[in-house]
């Protein structure tokens, strides 16, 4: 029997596979008014229809400011709900669960639009920009020194992440995923190298988890017990003295305590000119860390592509699921083929029209 397409069920939620779309920021909002539109939808649409056990909807802005740059997606109106909604309709019509992934860019606001030369350097007020902000006055390398938050302005967050659940929960996401990786706004706050805070959330692991921990006990109060609730660590900044395995396990943990069911581990992004050994499936030896030290469900991503190494790490007792990336946009519906490349693989969720192009048949 294959792993990669036993189902999975969390609260409410029964994902048909544990093949899963990885968030993926589309840079689409042309408009600059984080509104999902048609590539948003053809996007999910491919994936979902392609047989994955769940679409997990790009880093959203929880408000204006908390978007990457400004063509990123929001969930603060619910203008943009709405046009979520007629998305998740879809993917749902086609058997995949439906997620997003709630974010706050942090220091790392305000960017240029992903994949052209000008990406990564703050783009000023001045050019539709805004100020981005942080724990500490500590930039990323490359981009302007964040404004740091006030006490006023972490309720602020809180608030904003709370607030965007509940609109995710009216436009029927299944699943809620925090954004806590990537050198964003909470691994801002997690990570020693970018949090320098005197107050109750800076020094000790408690005080930098803080924040996350508010966000998650904030997401429960809002949404139904059948809402499953993710996060994305990075499991490592890839240096001696910032965030660790150890640490996101032991946070992982707390976390769950608190109400959040399952981990999606990456790695790096808070600080540049670092060296990653970027080889297949580098970054499952994390997720193995976070599952054991933490006790707690968790997927691998990263340079996983075939069928047959999605479904060792999951046979190998490394990961509960596995998200996948680049493999899906080079092939969308990617979890159809490895239904017909693995052995013993029968699904019943193969788009009537598309059993035409059955791969076991080919
Ligand atoms: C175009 C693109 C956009 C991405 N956007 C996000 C994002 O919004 N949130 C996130 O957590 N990771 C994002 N990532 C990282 C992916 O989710 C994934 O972790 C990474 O690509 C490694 O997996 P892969 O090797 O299967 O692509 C993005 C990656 C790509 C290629």
């Amino acid at each position: 029997m294959s792993k990669l397409f036993e189902r999975l069920t969390i609260r409410g939620v029964t994902f048909r596979n544990r093949l899963w779309a990885s968030p993926m920021c589309q840079y689409m909002c042309l408009d600059h008014d984080g509104m999902p539109n048609d590539w948003h939808l053809v996007n999910a649409g491919s994936m979902a229809a392609g047989g994955v056990g769940m679409f997990m909807a790009e880093a959203t802005g929880v408000s204006p400011e908390a978007r990457i740059t400004s063509e990123c997606t929001g969930i603060w109106n619910d203008a943009q709900r709405d046009e979520w909604k007629r998305i998740v309709d879809f993917v749902h019509s086609v058997g995949a669960a439906a997620g997003i992934q709630l974010a706050h860019s942090g220091r790392k606001g305000s960017d240029y639009r992903g994949f052209t030369l000008a990406a990564g350097v703050t783009k000023p007020v001045s050019e539709g920009g805004w100020i981005p902000v942080g724990p500490s006055p500590i930039a990323c390398p490359g981009m302007d020194v964040p404004l740091e938050l006030d006490q006023a302005g972490i309720d602020k967050v809180i608030d904003d992440f709370g607030t965007a659940a509940g609109r995710a929960v009216e436009a029927g996401f299944d699943v809620i995923e925090i954004h806590a990786a990537h050198g964003y706004l909470i691994h801002n706050f997690l990570s020693p190298l970018s949090n320098e805070r005197t107050d109750e959330y800076g020094g000790t692991l408690e005080n930098r988890a803080r924040l996350l921990l508010q966000i998650v006990d904030r997401i429960r109060e809002v949404v139904p017990e059948s809402t499953a609730l993710f996060i994305r660590f990075s499991g490592t900044d890839w240096t001696d003295d910032g965030w660790q395995p150890e640490d996101t396990a032991q946070v992982a943990h707390w976390a769950q305590e608190r109400g959040a069911d399952f981990f999606d581990i990456s790695s790096g992004g808070l600080i540049r000119d670092i060296f990653i050994s970027v080889s297949p499936g580098y970054q499952v030896p994390l997720t193995e860390t976070v599952r054991k030290l933490g006790e707690v469900m968790a997927a691998a991503v990263g340079k996983i592509t075939s069928a047959a190494q999605a479904e060792a790490i999951l046979a190998e007792g490394r990961a509960d699921a596995i998200f996948m990336g680049r493999e899906l946009i080079r092939d969308p519906h990617f979890a159809l083929r490895a239904a017909g490349e693995l052995p013993g693989v029968a699904i019943d969720y193969y788009p009537l029209t598309y059993t035409a192009a059955d791969w076991s048949a080919r």
